[in-house]
């Protein structure tokens, strides 16, 4: 039986760099749930579809096949043999993942995707509902947060270095709590800290630190 880390929390809090470290330093692979529901939002724009109307949303992303790959040392996607790459990161995306998020038929289908990787080996897995839905049985769960200006900080920093976007901060900052709102008001798998999972508030620690209060909470025969 693989071995699970879910790590839930709003965008900006860290879950990707935290995620990644604590994957590398145990040899666990690094999931990235959050970049399936935006590949499914791209293509959705892609090809037209109003990603504010949940049935044509629901049907046409029953079509989009994504190959998952592990490769080093985190599951890597491709859509039609291609790499998606930034183009997911983009504000266009960010504007309506959220909404791509909350079709049902969406969130099922990803879910099967996220729970058949662990034939692939022990996981470290990120999102919206991981600790609560896609693996709530997993005896490592956490929920990671920051303040809004501390996430929005983080975002613009990290979208600029990236040649993502060059967006003013009060602009990320809208942007996430727009989605924030969305993530956490859904009707299904909505975000939520989970009942014994372990709250840890980034704003004002370190990557280090957040890394090691991870590690040490494990269960003592993963570390
Ligand atoms: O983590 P992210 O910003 O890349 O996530 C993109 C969107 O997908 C965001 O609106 C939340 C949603 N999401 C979700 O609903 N469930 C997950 N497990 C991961 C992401």
């Amino acid at each position: 039986m693989s071995r699970v880390i879910a790590i839930d929390g709003p965008s900006g809090a860290g879950k990707s760099s935290v995620s990644r470290l604590v994957g590398r330093k145990l040899g666990f692979l690094h999931v990235d749930s959050g970049a399936l529901y935006r590949i499914m939002t791209w293509r959705c724009l892609a090809e037209g579809v109003d990603t504010t109307d949940s049935v044509k949303v629901s049907e046409f992303a029953r079509k989009v096949e994504v190959e998952c790959r592990p490769e080093d040392g985190r599951i890597a996607y491709y859509v039609n043999g291609e790499a998606p790459g930034d183009r997911i990161r983009k504000p266009e995306i960010n504007a309506h993942a959220s909404e791509v998020a909350t079709v049902k038929e969406v969130r099922d289908r990803i879910t099967a995707i996220l729970r058949g990787m662990t034939v692939y080996g022990d996981l470290v897995v990120e999102g919206r509902d991981i600790t609560t839905a896609v693996f709530p049985d997993s005896p490592a769960r956490f929920y990671l947060t920051a303040s809004a200006e501390a996430r929005a900080r983080r975002r613009q920093k990290e979208e600029v270095e990236k040649g993502i976007a060059n967006q003013s901060a009060e602009a990320v900052k809208a942007s996430l709590l727009a989605r924030d709102a969305i993530d956490s008001t859904r009707q299904y798998a909505p975000l939520r800290k989970a009942d014994g999972a372990l709250e840890i508030d980034s704003s004002d620690l370190t990557l280090d630190q957040v890394v090691e209060t991870v590690l040490s909470a494990l269960p003592a025969d993963w570390k």
